[in-house]
């Protein structure tokens, strides 16, 4: 696992962008895992403004989300697919019929085995993007007694509710999800996490200094050859 820490989210972005550009440059049908969530949304414009400058086509990429909500139409404006589609897919030519995403709303045994199978069909996911939740879950893996290995449906924390409920308003946010599992994660050839503010600190300290622990599921990553962990000033302050 390989620790950069950054003065800010902006500097991160534009770091990130730069690994997942180069790596369409250099392989333009990679297979790209890709994340919900504030930390990437830096990343995410550095790419598009890449496509938008010329430097960049993602029209032979194929993406795969990390996870999707249960019980929330894909049209709603808070499902991650709405979101991978505002922050990202109509700002670059990524195309659409190459853009995987876990339906939360299928039969869950039968959704996640075909999820599986088509990141296998695909050839494996070549770099995958992480953000880190304050508990220290990625993708929605929560702290548990084990280690995931794939994808499944899982009852959301109290912790991760709290976090997510301000997208969601009034309306009360779904407590189910559908996620890709540790194992699932962790055959990505090439892992990018990122994690700023202060809220992180103490689940960064953990993933990078802690034992390596399902009760903080990102720590899985000090096992993964190739893992770079981008962090900013207040998310390393414990570090
Ligand atoms: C999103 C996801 C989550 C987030 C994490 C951090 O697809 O799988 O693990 O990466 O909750 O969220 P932000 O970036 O909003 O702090």
């Amino acid at each position: 696992m390989k620790v950069i820490v950054l003065d800010n989210a902006a500097q991160i972005g534009e770091e990130v962008g730069k690994i997942f550009v180069n790596q369409v440059n250099n392989k333009p049908d990679s297979v790209l895992g890709l994340a919900t969530g504030m930390s990437p949304v830096p990343t995410y414009d550095y790419m598009a403004k890449e496509y938008a400058a010329g430097n960049v086509s993602f029209k032979n990429v194929t993406t795969f989300n990390l996870d999707e909500y249960c019980d929330l139409p894909k049209s709603d404006k808070n499902s991650f697919y709405s979101f991978m589609v505002d922050n990202l897919f109509s700002r670059t030519d990524i195309d659409l019929d190459k853009v995987n995403f876990i339906d939360g709303n299928a039969e869950e045994k039968a959704e996640c085995e075909r999820y599986e199978k088509a990141i296998e069909t695909a050839g494996g996911i070549d770099l995958q993007l992480l953000g880190i939740g304050t508990n220290g879950h990625i993708g929605f893996n929560e702290p548990a007694d084990e280690f995931t290995q794939h994808t499944y449906k899982v009852k959301l924390t109290d912790s991760t509710i709290a976090s997510n409920q301000k997208f969601f308003g009034d309306v009360p946010m779904p407590r189910y999800a559908m996620t890709m599992g540790i194992g699932s994660i962790m055959k990505a050839k090439k892992i990018v996490l990122i994690a700023t503010g202060e809220s992180k600190a103490k689940a960064a300290y953990a993933m990078v200094k802690g034992e390596v622990s399902p009760s903080c599921p990102a720590s899985v990553l000090q096992n993964h050859e190739d893992a770079v962990i981008f962090l900013d000033k207040e998310a390393a302050k414990l570090l």
